[in-house]
């Protein structure tokens, strides 16, 4: 029998429990030439705001143990682009399209979900808070339960065709409060996390690493960090929860599973790797075999201490 990958996030049915990550996957179609998309679980979609945005200066991004520091401050098309000339091309795909929205004002945040709601071929939100609210003094949305709270509930309002995620930020002094304030007000799933706050200086040169003085830090280095918040979330909500963070091999995605995630998704590999999560989800049914676990979904929160 072949292991049975599919997974259900707040009523959407997944093939399989891997999906690409915002801001690490395009659109999607610039890796349609290398990776077989209809295999993907889903595409996160770059975050995308109510106008373009031309982003930060380069370099963006740079090397540093297990792991990776960007900053390449939200560049995307906008979502009118989005709608008008992506989202289109993507329908054609088997997989989940999921819309990755920001904004510097609730209003901001709202705007966006109205245009995405009139427009076909997506399948869920993914609320990225991690944001800084311009009215209030640039203090990151999902650094505060209240602040949190106020753009998900303006968001749930807002939205009813598809179900609604919210990426949380990893730099909450409690994460499970976090949680539940956010899964109160109406969020369908969460997604665990986003990058962490770092810095990469030159010594020689005594500048920066990258052209931003700090910037978020990914991959390996920050996966057993994440996995502990995955874990305190899943204890303190009951809406499912994608997992996230230097995810790169089938037992990754697993140690996930048993913290407490429903699904994975593949960020910084696909900077080494392409085809990253196409991997994976081969991978990952060749280990269920080898560990004789015939459906993903039962291993959820299967872990002994
Ligand atoms: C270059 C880059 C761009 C990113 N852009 C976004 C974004 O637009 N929206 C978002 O919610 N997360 C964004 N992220 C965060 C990732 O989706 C992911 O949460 C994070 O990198 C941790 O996963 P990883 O260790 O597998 O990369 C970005 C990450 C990277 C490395």
């Amino acid at each position: 029998m072949p292991v049975d990958l599919s997974v259900e996030i707040a009523g959407l049915r997944l093939a399989n429990p891997v999906l690409a990550s915002s801001g690490t996957f395009g659109y999607g179609l610039e890796f349609a030439h290398l990776v077989d998309l209809n295999r993907l679980g889903g595409i996160v979609v770059k975050g995308l705001s109510l106008e373009p945005m031309e982003g930060a200066a380069s370099p963006r991004v740079c090397e540093t143990p297990s792991g990776m520091l960007n900053a390449i401050g939200l560049q995307n098309v906008g979502v009118r682009a989005f709608v008008g000339e992506k989202l289109p091309k993507l329908a054609v795909y088997q997989t989940a399209v999921v819309a990755n929205v920001f904004g510097t004002t609730v209003e901001e945040y709202c705007e966006v979900l109205r245009i995405l709601e009139d427009a076909a071929g997506l399948a869920a939100y993914e609320l990225n808070i991690s944001c800084p609210n311009v009215k209030r003094g640039g203090l990151q949305f999902g650094s505060d339960p209240g602040m949190a709270t106020e753009v998900v509930s303006a968001a749930r309002r807002t939205v009813s065709k598809r179900p609604l995620w919210v990426k949380l930020s990893p730099l909450v002094s409690d994460i499970g409060k976090m949680a539940s304030a956010v899964e109160e007000v109406g969020a369908d799933a969460l997604t665990i996390a986003n990058t962490y706050p770092a810095m990469c200086l030159d010594a020689a040169s005594r500048s920066s690493r990258i052209a931003s003085p700090t910037g978020g830090l990914s991959g390996p280095a920050i996966k057993p960090i994440t996995l502990r918040l995955v874990y305190e979330a899943s204890k303190a909500v009951k809406i499912p929860i994608l997992g996230l963070g230097g995810i790169e091999k089938a037992d990754d995605a697993l140690e996930y599973f048993l913290a407490g995630a429903s699904a994975v998704q593949v960020g910084t590999a696909h900077f080494a790797d392409p085809r990253a999560s196409e991997r994976l989800v081969r991978s990952l049914g060749r280990r269920c075999d080898d560990l004789n676990i015939s459906k993903i979904s039962d291993i959820r929160c299967g872990f002994q201490s």
